[in-house]
């Protein structure tokens, strides 16, 4: 199988994020054929359409960086049963100007992790009316909503949690199928 590039996008800033901490392990538990590389989304100004006539750089950059990349992993909280700013803001500003939106045909998947016990359900469907828009051609199954969050973690950040460990594994394996059927050639 060839080897597919997947940029991975974690929608929380923060230090000792647990989503931040499940992209890492993901980033090991992915199959060989799959090179995750998680790409920085909290310098981006936000998207102001005035801009798009002198572009910031961190725009330019980030638009470039994606459009190297044969797929997108989206790991996010859930604030107010929605999608993180930062990561909404990731999206918009790859999304335009119209018509040469760096989304466009790329396969996705997206895991939701939260210390409550739905696991960011809201911000997981939510990112997905996004992603329909954008045409992310998202994988339906299986689904990925992480609770008890707190619990999953060693001291050093590792996901510690073997059944946790197993199912991501597993929805890693089944991600690259799908990257696979559905990366553009
Ligand atoms: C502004 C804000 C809104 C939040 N809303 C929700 C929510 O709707 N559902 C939920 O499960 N947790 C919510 N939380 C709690 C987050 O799940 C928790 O802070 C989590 O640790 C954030 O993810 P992170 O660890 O990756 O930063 C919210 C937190 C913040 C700061």
């Amino acid at each position: 199988m060839a080897t597919y590039k997947i940029a991975v996008l974690v929608g929380s800033l923060r230090k000792e994020s647990y989503n931040m901490k499940m992209a890492k392990a993901l980033v090991g538990l992915a199959p060989p054929s799959l090179s995750l590389q998680i790409i920085n989304i909290g310098e981006l100004p936000l998207y102001n359409e005035d801009l798009e006539t002198s572009l910031p750089d961190q725009w330019k950059v980030f638009r470039e960086q994606i459009q190297g990349f044969d797929g997108v992993l989206f790991v996010t909280p859930e604030y107010n049963r929605s999608v993180p700013a930062v990561l909404k803001n990731a999206i918009d500003v790859g999304s335009r100007p119209y018509g040469k939106s760096v989304w466009d045909g790329k396969p996705g998947a997206v895991v939701s992790v939260s210390p409550g016990s739905i696991g960011g359900f809201g911000a997981n469907h939510h990112l997905r009316q996004s992603l329909v828009f954008v045409n992310v051609p998202t994988m339906q199954q299986p689904e990925a909503y992480i609770g008890g969050a707190a619990k999953l973690f060693d001291e050093s950040g590792n996901l510690n949690n073997e059944s946790t460990k197993e199912f991501m594994k597993k929805f890693m394996e089944a991600f690259t199928q799908w990257v696979a059927t559905n990366a553009k050639t």
